[in-house]
């Protein structure tokens, strides 16, 4: 076929995109920037999503505004004092940063209320395993493979990448004794990690161009079940004749005791511990998370005209089976889905009109 578009109009559809593209690398950046949302702006928009956990959330949204609106100040200043290159701004600022360490048994929503902050902030953002970094026992290739994920979350957005947050898991499996198990020098892992969160900065090879990120902004959360620290703390309660909970009570020198580095400590002040979900957070989750699993199963079946619910007996069923699988909300996935399972496949052009489950099918399925 002849091709018709002529080269004018072409330079100027590529114009165009360019021009898009531009205007959307500025607005991304404009957003962070001007970050504008307080502390209770940002709960209100977790608690949409995240159910329970109100401590946790509480002490997230406090440090999240904070951080972006810190980061949003410095940044506007030195993008003042230097025309408008907002890469010698991200270069030249320095802000101090309120890295976060969360707590708290499998599933109950640690990773995942980082991902709704920063949904709601609109910077990227990336989870990290800290096994990974044990198994080679050094950071540097991580840190590559950290900005490389971040600048493709940030669609390709150098600037927006080295404003984002990074979440690593499983952090209490780099506690020196339990590494040293396995013959890596955990403590070699921390200090590299203590580098990574103060800023490493890391030249990314995209063949055409070269990019030098660097972590200087980044906002780093680290997370972990520690198993047995809530012994370790009550037992020096109890050594100082202190009562109450123990999460007020939670140090240093708890984590030192445990294994971290107080180097390393010392980068993440603000600390969170979350809570096991109760049978009544996860009969919640189901009804009034945004991102509910039986949402999903509800719009779904609704394609086929089916017109799923769930009585609060049968929700109270699933939610008590999902709290004896012990894996949190991750549970809940799981049992909808062997509850449903059959109907799913019978129904859809079979049957239309209401599905009602009750506690008596759902007990039925879960046989
Ligand atoms: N409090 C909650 N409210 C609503 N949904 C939740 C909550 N906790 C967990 N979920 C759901 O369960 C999924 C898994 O939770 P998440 O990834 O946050 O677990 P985690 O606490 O990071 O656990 P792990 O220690 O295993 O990494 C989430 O993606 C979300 O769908
Ligand atoms: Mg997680």
């Amino acid at each position: 076929m002849p091709d018709r578009i002529s080269e004018g109009s072409k330079q100027q559809i590529r114009e165009k995109l360019e021009e898009l593209r531009e205007h959307q690398i500025t607005e991304a950046v404009h957003q962070i920037i001007e970050f504008d949302k307080t502390p209770s702006d940002v709960k209100a928009y977790m608690d949409r999503f995240v159910i329970g956990q109100e401590r946790g959330k509480k002490v997230i949204s406090t440090a999240i505004a904070f951080h972006y609106r810190r980061l949003g100040s410095a940044l506007k200043q030195a993008i003042g004092e230097n025309g408008k290159d907002i890469d010698t701004a991200l270069r030249k600022t320095k802000t101090p940063k309120a890295n976060i360490l969360m707590v708290g048994p499998t599933g109950c929503g640690k990773t995942y209320t980082g991902e709704v902050a920063s949904r709601l902030v609109g910077v990227p953002f990336v989870v990290e395993d800290l096994t990974k970094f044990s198994e080679v026992g050094y950071v540097g290739q991580n840190t590559s493979d950290i900005l490389v994920d971040l600048l493709i979350s940030a669609g390709g957005n150098p600037h927006v990448a080295q404003m984002g947050i990074v979440y690593l898991d499983e952090v209490d499996k780099i506690a020196t004794e339990m590494v040293v198990q396995r013959d890596v020098s955990g403590k070699g892992v921390q200090k590299g990690l203590l580098k990574l969160v103060e800023g490493a900065e890391n030249t990314i090879d995209l063949g055409k161009e070269r990019l030098s990120l660097s972590t200087k902004h980044v906002l780093f959360i680290v997370g972990g079940v520690y198993e047995n620290l809530e012994p370790l703390v009550k037992k020096r309660m109890a050594k100082h004749g202190l009562g109450g909970d123990w999460k007020d009570y939670l140090l240093t020198d708890d984590f030192v005791a445990y294994g971290m580095e107080r180097q390393l400590m010392g980068r993440f002040p603000v600390r969170v511990v979350y809570d096991p979900l109760s049978v009544h957070d996860l009969s919640d989750i189901m009804v009034r998370s945004e991102d509910s699993p039986l949402r999903a199963y509800i719009n779904d079946l609704k394609a086929w005209d089916i017109d799923l619910k769930f009585t609060a007996d049968a929700l109270t069923e699933v939610a008590h089976r999902a709290e004896h699988e012990g894996t949190g909300a991750r549970g809940l996935i799981s049992i909808l889905h062997r509850v449903l399972l059959d109907d799913m496949y019978r129904l859809p052009g079979s049957f239309t009109g209401e599905l009602v489950v009750d506690d008596h099918y759902v007990r039925e399925k879960l046989r």
